[in-house]
């Protein structure tokens, strides 16, 4: 029998990244993965290969609608699907490869199977029982579907069958507006698919700022994707090779159907903890199926610790991979920490959309006194040389203070530029800090900056 300090259950950004950290510090480390392949759901059916499909796609639609415009001329490219299909396998292979390297930098052993915890301090996987004074559970989540709806992963697909199907569908309805709908739709609209999102709700993304929901949706609606806005989807029947989706308009209770040749279920997803045996080792769990822990992301049973899309907070790689490196750090006798408030959202869709800290729709609830600054990529040199002036920088900040509240920004690169303003917020900036920081030009990175001199004497572009 194997003793460890640590050993954590699930090699997803945040099992893998706990392992990584738990070993740099010395601890005696284990990592247990049932799958063939390290880096969870995000490395091998979430992030990575959906932006690889992303890139893919957006290049093509980048020959056909801008090439002509800067002087490229000449038939836009023929989209081989199983090549596509293979470049994102190499992707993927190539980022899963890349951590079973740097397990073996840092000497973690693999634990290979599913693990299950039989009482606090061991875990077992296949026969072999092995003991760890500390278990970090990372087991993520799995697509949830919705009364009516059955995923086959053949007509009915979740996020994981949509990037692998066959063949390029001519006509695909995706249930849910969030951003697994909104990215994939976006990739099979722009490999000419027919796409209708099908949301019960009158927003896209909610939870964004509303500014962001109307005019990324007007955006995506003038690509060509189609939407069907409050609309309760109540079945979804298969023949052989077509599926037929149900839905109720909420204002009058009319129902309607559309054909497809594939639905997408884009409807959420919830925590996975199946035959972990948490049950029986009494770990409190919220009504919504995740672990419960304290602040330093253990639980109520002593030694066992969680992190991830397993527990509460936004279900993204990064407030994974941050949780693992706390909780890593804290077993070590560390201070881990992870400011909740700073945690960027970014929609890797053509404008990106990324937004930090609170929205408008929330400062107006809270009743606090805030000021707008924005600016649009239409006034920003760089983002019109590439036929990317589409969108905007929206900043918010206290009336008072100037300080940074909430960042949202639509438009090229968005995902990047919303770093500055995660870490001006980490440092307590002002918007005044951000317009008297000199930013090189031609850069996206000017709107930024230009939206926070519009919280003060005014955005010179605008
Ligand atoms: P996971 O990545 O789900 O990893 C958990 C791992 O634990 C899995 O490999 C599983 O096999 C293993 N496991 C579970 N139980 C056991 C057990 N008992 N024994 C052994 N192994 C076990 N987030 C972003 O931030 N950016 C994105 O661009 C993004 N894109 C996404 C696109 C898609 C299509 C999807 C589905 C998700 C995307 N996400 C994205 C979300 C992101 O993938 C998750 O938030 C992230 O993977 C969560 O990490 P985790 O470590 O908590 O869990
Ligand atoms: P989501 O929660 O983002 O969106 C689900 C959508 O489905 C919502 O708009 C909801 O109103 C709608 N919906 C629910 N029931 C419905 C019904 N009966 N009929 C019609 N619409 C319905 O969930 P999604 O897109 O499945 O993503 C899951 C998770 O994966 C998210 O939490 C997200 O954080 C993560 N993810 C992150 C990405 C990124 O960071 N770029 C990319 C992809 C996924």
């Amino acid at each position: 029998m194997a003793q460890y300090d640590v050993i954590v259950i699930g090699a997803g950004p945040g099992g893998y990244v706990a392992a990584i950290r738990c070993a740099q510090l010395g601890l005696k480390t284990a990592c247990v993965e049932g799958r063939d392949t390290l880096g969870g759901t995000c490395l091998n059916v979430g992030c990575i290969p959906s932006k690889a499909l992303l890139h893919a796609s957006h290049n093509l639609h980048e020959a056909e609608h801008n090439f002509a415009k800067m002087g490229l001329k000449g038939a836009a490219p023929k989209v081989d699907w199983d090549q596509m299909k293979s470049y994102k396998s190499e992707v993927v292979e190539g980022n899963t490869k890349g951590i079973e390297f740097l397990f073996k930098k840092n000497k973690i052993d693999w634990l290979k199977g599913w693990g299950s915890i039989p009482e606090a301090g061991k875990v077992k996987v296949g026969d072999e029982v092995h003991e760890a004074k500390n278990i970090i559970v990372a087991s993520g989540s799995e697509p949830s579907s919705i009364p009516g709806v059955e995923i086959d992963e053949n007509l009915v697909v979740s996020s994981t069958g949509a990037l692998d199907l066959p063949k390029i569908p001519k006509k695909m309805v995706v249930i849910g507006a969030g951003v697994i709908g909104l990215e994939l739709g976006s990739v099979y609209q722009r490999l000419g698919t027919e796409v209708t999102v099908v949301e019960f709700l009158d927003k896209i993304t909610p939870g964004m700022d509303g500014d962001i929901q109307k005019n990324f949706q007007k955006m995506l609606k003038k690509q060509g994707l189609n939407f069907i806005m409050g609309a309760a989807v109540q079945k979804v029947e298969t023949t052989k090779s077509k599926a037929k989706v149900t839905y109720q308009l909420r204002k009058d209770q009319s129902e309607a159907t559309l054909d497809a040749d594939v639905v997408l279920v884009a409807t959420g997803r919830k925590p996975y903890t199946d035959g972990l045996g948490l049950e029986a080792l009494g770990v409190e769990m919220s009504p919504r199926g995740q672990i419960k822990t304290n602040s330093h992301w253990e639980t109520n049973v002593k030694g066992i610790y969680a992190i991830g899309d397993a527990i509460d907070g936004p279900m993204l790689a990064h407030k994974a991979e941050d949780e693992g490196m706390a909780a890593a750090e804290c077993i070590a006798g560390k201070h881990g920490h992870v400011n909740y408030d700073v945690i960027p959202g970014v929609i890797y869709t053509t404008p990106e959309v990324a937004s930090v800290g609170k929205t408008e729709e929330q400062l107006k609830e809270e009743g606090r006194a805030y000021k707008v600054g924005k600016f649009p990529f239409m006034g920003n040199a760089r983002a019109k040389a590439v036929h990317q002036g589409d969108g905007f920088v929206k900043l918010l900040v206290d009336a008072e203070s100037d300080r940074i509240l909430g960042c949202h920004i639509i438009g090229p690169a968005a995902g990047d530029l919303i770093h500055e303003i995660c870490v001006g917020m980490e440092f307590g900036a002002s918007a005044e800090d951000i317009a008297l920081t000199c930013h090189a030009h031609p850069t996206f990175s000017e709107a930024v900056r230009e939206a926070a001199l519009a919280c003060g004497d005014g955005a010179i572009h605008a």
